[in-house]
């Protein structure tokens, strides 16, 4: 199987009528999850899955499964798929890519000719930006067992809604404890995605293998501090709640940079401060913080370092600082059989390629705890991710998706 022939300008078409879909002004695209933009989407993706001559069927928190049935229904299935939530004021590759290029793939191998014996499935997860409800990967995370129903359907987001009841509202209903799949579900799942780092473009490659990625964590410091009048309440009795923030903010950049591991990332990215007025002392803040790293000892060398401070901070000010851990995830190593069968599908392409590690998190790293996992990555622009100024060249993703198609062939053979 080496003929595929991808057809790039449908693919951006495609891509292009996707970042239609906003709550934000072109170029930057804003797709947050059940709401108007994001069900437009998913209405989208779902006609062209059907135009497809896929079979489309949904969960009851939303992930969308559509399938190219295989000559061996019953056989595990092979996976692709990413996701099409964005956060605000992002671009229009991350995921998307890996959504449309996986059903770009599945059409070029259908035109071509091919008839898979496994079955191939498009998959278009739910929320794997964290902007909902301060959790990365809800959907895949649902799909592997990491996050059981209970826990699922007790989701809150900022207004305090929960999962439960916004997927009814967004049409989803069903019972949550379907959602999980079963271990002999997927044979293996594979993920095309932008590189959302500068190593390939910087090295002129066209194709990165991925081989493992990093563990990430979420922590949420809520400061509770002595609001007041911002004129009446003098210095020495204050307990302002945003300036033991600051001290905690600067106390995160400095655990970072300081585990000896160059691979160590720590950020601030969302700070809440309540009443939120020029004229009031700050009673209260929530701070968003995220720490990674490959592996997990200095990760978790910053999230402890991260508690100690809020300890200290609220010893020294008098307020009581308190530090949450949303989640603090291992990394996920792919399978070598899979990294083995993109690394063929590039020889058989004459592309070169080179294995890297994902920094970024993906819903690959909780597929992986499912099924064998590999992942895809195509370079994008000056490696610039999660700003609107994202771009990966029409060339690029139609390697990406050639690369892809040949992988998922000889998956779906295996
Ligand atoms: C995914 O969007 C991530 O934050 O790595
Ligand atoms: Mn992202
Ligand atoms: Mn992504």
């Amino acid at each position: 199987m080496t003929d595929v022939t991808v057809n790039i300008d449908r693919l951006c078409r495609e891509l292009e009528q996707l970042a239609t879909f906003s709550d934000a002004e072109p170029p930057a695209v804003t797709r947050v999850l059940y709401t108007e933009p994001d069900l437009k989407s998913r209405r989208y993706l779902k006609r062209l899955c059907v135009e497809a001559g896929l079979a489309v069927r949904e969960d009851a928190i939303g992930n969308l499964f559509a399938r190219w049935v295989g000559s061996d229904p019953k056989a595990a299935v092979v996976g692709t798929g990413s996701h099409t939530d964005a956060i605000p004021f992002s671009g229009r590759y991350d995921g998307t890519v890996g959504v449309y290029g996986g059903l770009e793939a599945i059409r070029s191998l259908h035109a071509a000719g091919f008839r898979p014996r496994r079955s191939i499935e498009l998959l278009m997860f739910t929320s794997e930006e964290p902007t909902r409800f301060s959790l990365g990967c809800v959907g895949s995370r649902a799909l592997c067992g990491a996050l059981p129903p209970d826990k699922l359907a007790d989701l809150r987001d900022k207004d305090d809604q929960r999962l439960k009841e916004v997927r009814k509202a967004a049409g989803f209903r069903g019972d949550l404890a379907d959602v999980r799949l079963s271990e002999d579900y997927y044979s293996a799942f594979v993920e095309l995605h932008i590189e959302q780092g500068p190593i390939l473009e910087r090295e002129d490659i066209p194709i990165g293998v991925v081989t493992a990625i990093a563990a990430p964590s979420a922590m949420r410091v809520t400061v509770d501090g002595e609001g007041g009048h911002a004129g009446a309440v003098l210095m020495p009795s204050r307990k302002d709640a945003l300036c033991a923030a600051a001290e905690i903010i600067l106390a995160v950049e400095a655990a970072a940079k300081s585990t000896g591991s160059p691979d160590t990332v720590g950020t601030t990215g969302g700070c809440r401060v309540h009443p939120g007025s020029v004229n009031a002392v700050p009673a209260r803040v929530v701070l968003d913080i995220d720490v990674r790293d490959v592996r997990l000892e200095p990760r978790d060398q910053v999230v402890r370092a991260i508690q100690t401070t809020c300890d200290d901070v609220s010893r020294r000010r008098g307020v009581n600082a308190v530090a949450e851990i949303l989640n603090a995830d291992p990394p996920a190593t792919m399978a070598t059989l899979i990294v083995a069968a993109a690394e063929d599908a590039c020889t058989t392409l004459g592309l070169q390629s080179k294995r890297l590690v994902s920094r970024a998190y993906h819903d690959s790293l909780y597929m992986a705890r499912l099924c064998d996992v590999g992942m895809i990555f195509i370079p994008c622009r000056n490696g610039v991710s999660h700003r609107p100024d994202e771009y990966a060249a029409p060339e690029a993703m139609k390697r990406g998706v050639e690369v892809l198609a040949l992988t998922l062939a000889q998956l779906s053979t295996g």
